[in-house]
């Protein structure tokens, strides 16, 4: 290239200083070389966004837990090493084995797809777009809005489970400990409460929120948790008794489980938020007034939904010639 350029400086010298200027230009306003874009396989796989679609909507038709399954796998991708499939990986000590990752699922979604884009466009679509469609169109088979997001990232090379804990938030987190690791990703305040109300769609094992409630000596669970309504903690003590069979799992919108929409929100303002960390977003002064704007408008949380999730899945992307595009998404290329 540099060769090319010295050329044309003597036989064209006009033409020289122009491409010159739009080199630096380039290089001033894309620093990382290469970037996401929209309809980024539109020439090389022009099916690739249709066989994603295709394949969640097939698997979610079948199994009305899919959508949860593949939205909140995108978040868990997303947060450790940034969006890059590095959370599906198996093998001793990647991502996908650390146990706070346990109850992972929809792998077998992504896989599906993969395979049918390896058969029509092989060694062209990243696992890690596919991650991001995937969950990008779960949302909207469960009735959320239609988002478009650039693609073009590629997958990453790098999975360790001692990643896992420091970048995903636990239950018991506080709003400041919430905030200071969604602002480490580049995600605001605003940013938590939004994305957030994927809680509107799902499950979670009883573990997940057993610290709102105690046993006593006689092996019965009291609510220890006042931002709990009280008629909503009894029907989960129903659904997970003191010892629960560890496979069991509640919806986290006990209203209205399987479809995307507000009612989170209103879930929150009802003392119903399943996680002490979804109750404390109705609870702290900072977050409550845009819970509150979602739950009497889910117009409004749609299309910030929409916003937020473009930011969730650019966060630390790879792109240009940074990492590889896996032939199987479960394991590196050889
Ligand atoms: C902000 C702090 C967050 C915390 C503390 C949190 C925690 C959890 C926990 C503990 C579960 C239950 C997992 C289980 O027991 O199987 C869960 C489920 C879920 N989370 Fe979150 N989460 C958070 C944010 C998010 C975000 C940002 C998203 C996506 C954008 C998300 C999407 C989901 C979904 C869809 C489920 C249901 C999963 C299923 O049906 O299998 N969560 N979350």
């Amino acid at each position: 290239m540099e060769d090319r350029l010295t050329a044309l400086s003597s036989r064209s010298p006009v033409l020289y200083h122009f491409l010159i200027l739009v080199i630096a230009f380039y290089k001033a306003t894309c620093p990382s070389g290469a970037q996401l874009s929209f309809g980024f396989y539109s020439v090389a796989c022009p099916s690739a966004e249709f066989t994603v679609r295709n394949t969640v909507r097939t698997a979610s038709s079948r199994d009305p837990t899919i959508p949860g399954k593949l939205l909140r796998l995108v978040f868990h991708d997303c947060f450790v090493e940034g969006c890059d499939a590095s959370v599906l990986l198996q093998g001793n000590g990647t991502e996908r084995s650390d146990p706070a990752n346990g109850s992972l699922d929809g792998y077998s979604v992504i896989d599906s797809a993969k395979r049918v884009l390896e058969f029509f466009c092989p060694e062209t679509v990243s696992c890690a777009d596919i991650v991001a469609l995937a969950a990008r169109d779960a949302v909207e088979f469960a009735g959320g809005p239609a988002v478009q997001i650039p693609t073009g990232r590629r997958d990453g090379k790098v999975s360790s489970a001692s990643n896992v804990r420091p970048n995903i938030i636990d239950t018991s987190f506080t709003i400041n400990e919430m905030t200071k690791l969604f602002s480490s990703k580049g995600l605001s305040l605003d940013d938590l409460v939004i994305l957030s109300g994927a809680h509107t769609i799902g499950r979670a094992h009883c573990s997940a929120f057993s610290d709102r409630f105690k046993e006593d000596s006689k092996g019965k669970l009291t609510l220890i948790d006042a931002s709990l309504d009280g008629t909503y903690a009894e029907e989960l003590m129903k659904q997970c008794p003191a010892q629960p069979n560890p496979s069991t799992t509640v919806n986290t919108d006990p209203e209205t489980s399987s479809l995307f929409d507000n009612q989170y929100y209103k879930n929150l303002m009802s003392k119903k938020g399943l996680f002490q960390s979804d109750s404390v977003l109705f609870s702290d002064d900072r977050t409550r007034e845009l819970a509150e704007n979602f739950a009497n408008d889910q117009f409004s949380f749609f299309n910030s939904w929409s916003r937020s999730f473009v930011k969730l899945t650019n966060i630390g992307v790879k792109t240009g010639d940074e990492g590889e595009i896996r032939v199987s998404c479960s394991s590196l290329n050889a």
